[in-house]
């Protein structure tokens, strides 16, 4: 059975989701509340076959084969991590889970609503997912300025898509979050989206 809290971090690259998981981690450390923050692609076996794929450009990997890399990296993530985690009543904190799996390879062409429901089919649904959006200019912008080079995950057409599709899921544990404002002023809205999860406010 779940226990915990589990709480998702999604966006293209460059809106600054990262920084933000790691903020809340932070407050909620602060205010003694056990949390744990993950990330995926993970750094295991299938993980990091992911990244070689990501630096190296996808040289014939299909986009079936890829998706089943990040699904088989998920399926290692829940039963190593995930659910330890959250059997233990922690809040876990996830940067990247299936959402991007739907929005990533769904761009790649695979059906973004079926990768959804196959994902719901062994992954724990989180209590909230926060979906970052910037524009994919501005996202490109910062990268840039963060890194030698792009991935192959990193054009400017592809992730208009991926954040096409990012912008169509709907349900009540969805939020958008406008990441435009200073990192400060974004952890204010990530603390005023989530604090009713917590049986105390988060200031
Ligand atoms: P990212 O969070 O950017 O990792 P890092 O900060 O370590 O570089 O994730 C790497 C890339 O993986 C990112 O471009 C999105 C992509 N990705 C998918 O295509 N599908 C998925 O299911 C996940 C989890 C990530």
């Amino acid at each position: 059975m779940k226990q915990g809290i589990l709480i998702v971090f999604e966006g293209i690259d460059g809106t600054g989701k990262s920084t933000q998981c790691g903020l809340l981690a932070k407050s909620l450390s602060e205010r003694q509340v056990s949390n744990i923050a993950l990330a995926e692609p993970t750094r295991g076996t299938w993980g990091t076959k992911i990244r070689r794929l990501l630096s190296e450009g996808r040289q014939g990997v299909s986009p079936e084969e890829e998706l089943s890399w990040f699904v088989n990296d998920r399926k290692e993530d829940i039963e190593m991590n995930i659910m330890p985690a959250l059997q233990d009543n922690k809040v876990v904190l996830m940067d990247r889970y299936y959402f991007s799996t739907a929005a990533y390879q769904g761009a790649l062409g695979l059906d973004s609503k079926q990768i959804q429901l196959e994902n719901e089919n062994f992954a724990p649904i989180p209590d909230r997912v926060l979906i970052f959006l910037t524009s994919p200019e501005t996202c490109l912008d910062r990268i840039e300025s963060s890194r030698d080079h792009k991935s192959a995950f990193e054009k400017l057409d592809y992730l208009k898509n991926v954040q096409k599709i990012f912008k169509s899921f709907e349900g009540p544990n969805i939020r958008f979050i406008d990441s435009v404002d200073s990192v400060a002023e974004v952890h204010k809205i990530v603390l005023a989206e989530t604090e009713d999860l917590f049986d105390f406010g988060v200031k």
